[in-house]
């Protein structure tokens, strides 16, 4: 008799591929991209309007007062753009950044980029509703091919945002990697609004990625349900934890998953069992601060030049434009 497989889609292949990957390491980790399934993206938006997560918070304060003063230093002359985003998720914040635009009179397009057809389709829902007279054209798509097509189709100038903070989940050597790839894949004179959350007192830090609510120790959790639920694996909750830790020299917030006995866990999807002992952990995620000066840094040695920043008024985190010299 033929053995029962559950997971025969693509995804589903690639995500047991790198769940059996980064728990067959010495150091076990798990990639922090399959936080965001369904039940990750509801997580997510708690995790955004909690008290401790203050970087949803600074960068909503950043687009409502200085969309004014972004829209200016564009130098678009009145000139249509399209206001492209990466991993447009809820469009939370996104959302006042359009409205204020708007307000403004700027003349621009809605492209939002995301590998999810249904956060497109309800963001375009959304965005219909709130704003009946702008033009949204979703892509659905990896955020470099996307760009490839729409560079093809159109030679209108481009504001492309990675907001959110997005960017600290890279190691340094994709942060590299993905500037450089987004300035080859740029027209001449398109301009890029980069968020990102910048050092401060550790202990407001280390508090954004452990809330007293436990909602970020869900949000991390859910990667062993997702395990379970996809990859038909028996990860019992009650023998893991959520640990937290921040690295004021290095700017970097990690979290992990820590198991609490030594135990065996069976992935079916991989016909295998892995060994974890007492107190051993997996690395889920880094969540990396710089500071303005690494930031430009990094953008300068991938051929952007710098425009301008813009800080909420505790200067916790800033949005920074850089452009592709026309
Ligand atoms: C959405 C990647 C910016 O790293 O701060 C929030 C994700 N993880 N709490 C971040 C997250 C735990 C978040 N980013």
């Amino acid at each position: 008799m033929a053995v029962h497989r559950t997971t025969t889609s693509k995804i589903n292949l690639a995500f047991a591929k790198d769940v059996d990957e980064g728990l067959s390491k010495a150091f076990k980790t798990l990639p922090s991209r399959y936080f965001y399934d369904l039940r990750g993206d509801k997580i997510f938006q708690e995790i955004m309007h909690m008290p401790e997560y203050y970087l949803t918070n600074c960068e909503y304060e950043i687009f409502m007062h200085r969309a004014g003063d972004l829209l200016r230093a564009l130098q678009m002359n009145g000139d249509g753009f399209d206001l492209v985003e990466f991993g447009a998720g809820d469009g939370y914040k996104t959302r006042v950044l359009i409205k204020e635009l708007l307000r403004e009179g700027a003349d621009f397009r809605y492209v939002p980029i995301d590998i999810s057809g249904d956060v497109l389709a309800a963001l375009k829902w959304e965005l219909k509703r709130d704003f009946p007279d702008l033009e949204v054209e979703t892509l659905h798509a990896e955020y470099f091919t996307a760009l490839q097509n729409l560079r093809e189709q159109s030679d209108r100038p481009k504001l492309v945002l990675f907001i959110g903070s997005s960017i600290g989940n890279f190691p340094e050597e994709r942060t590299k990697a993905f500037l450089a790839a987004l300035y080859e894949k740029l027209n001449a004179g398109d301009q890029v609004l980069l968020g990102y959350d910048l050092r401060k007192n550790p202990h407001v830090i280390l508090q954004a990625y452990n809330d007293a609510a436990g909602i970020t120790k869900r949000f991390n959790m859910n990667l062993l349900q997702r395990i379970n639920r996809e990859l038909g694996a028996n990860f019992d909750l009650g023998r893991f934890t959520h640990y937290a830790s921040y690295d004021p020299q290095s700017g970097f917030a990690r979290s992990y998953l820590v198991s609490l006995q030594s135990q065996e866990v069976s992935i079916k999807a991989l016909d295998k069992y892995f060994h974890f002992a007492e107190g051993e952990c997996i690395h889920t995620e880094i969540s990396r601060k710089y500071t303005v000066g690494q930031m430009v840094a990094f953008v300068e040695e991938a051929g952007f030049r710098l425009k301008e920043h813009f800080y909420d008024r505790r200067t916790y985190f800033v949005d920074t434009l850089i452009e592709k010299a026309p």
